[in-house]
């Protein structure tokens, strides 16, 4: 049996995605900057200012902002996304994930979250999910975001079990790559497209199904 699950939050617990997108579209927006949808693909998973980074290459006339200014605007995007993360409830919960976790919470093995957003205990606190968390790991706490490995490791230390006894559960493909970086079990929620380099991948959360994960993280050889 594994020793710890690490649950990614935005995209597995729940869809904050469409959220980001309006408050970056509402900054970009008001910086003559257009966005869409599709684009917002390349932002999941991806830190705050580097999230601003990449809208602000798509315009030649905002390469050379200074970093003053650049703060400025990340913290106008945070304060639109936290008064749009007022409108969400348990409702917002994706579809099995309450069950997983009571699973895997019966089993005694450990629960913790490793989240690239800064807002991730609010989010969870709105969700009336954060009990259902042994520890919590946002981007306040670790210096090398997504892809690199630390999110996930940081957990695996605070528990004190090996990296190999941990499985983490991402639907962002550099999300599974830090998963992977860290020698953990990595569990893909989406397309076999962005995530073929999951070690098991289910399309949604509906199929996240704890006897088949465990079966597939036996099979692995761990
Ligand atoms: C990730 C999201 O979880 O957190 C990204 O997928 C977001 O879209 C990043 O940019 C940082 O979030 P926050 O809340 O700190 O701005
Ligand atoms: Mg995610």
């Amino acid at each position: 049996m594994p020793k710890a699950f690490i649950f990614d939050l935005d995209g597995v617990i729940t869809d904050t995605a469409e959220l980001h997108y309006q408050a970056w579209k509402r900054l970009a927006d008001s910086l003559g900057i257009t966005i869409d949808r599709e684009f917002n693909e390349e932002l999941k998973g991806v830190g705050r200012m580097e999230s601003l980074e990449k809208i602000l290459a798509l315009d030649s006339n905002q390469s050379d902002l200074s970093l003053e200014r650049k703060e400025a605007l990340a913290t106008e995007k945070n304060d639109h996304y936290v008064d749009l993360l007022g409108t969400i409830s348990e409702d917002d919960i994706l579809p099995g994930i309450t069950d997983l976790l009571a699973t895997i919470r019966q089993q005694g093995i450990k629960v913790g979250l490793g989240s690239a957003s800064k807002n991730a205990t609010h989010v969870l606190k709105e969700l009336k999910l954060i009990d259902q968390f042994d520890y919590i790991v946002d981007a306040a706490q670790v210096s090398k975001g997504k892809p690199d490995p630390e999110t996930f490791t940081n957990a695996a230390d605070y528990f004190g079990v090996d990296y190999v006894e941990c499985i983490g559960i991402e639907d962002a493909p550099s999300g599974v790559t830090a998963v992977n970086s860290a020698g953990m079990f990595s569990v893909g929620v989406g397309t076999a497209e962005a995530l073929s380099h999951a070690d098991y991948r289910v399309d949604d959360t509906t199929e996240l199904d704890f006897d088949e994960i465990i079966q597939a993280y036996q099979s692995f050889g761990v």
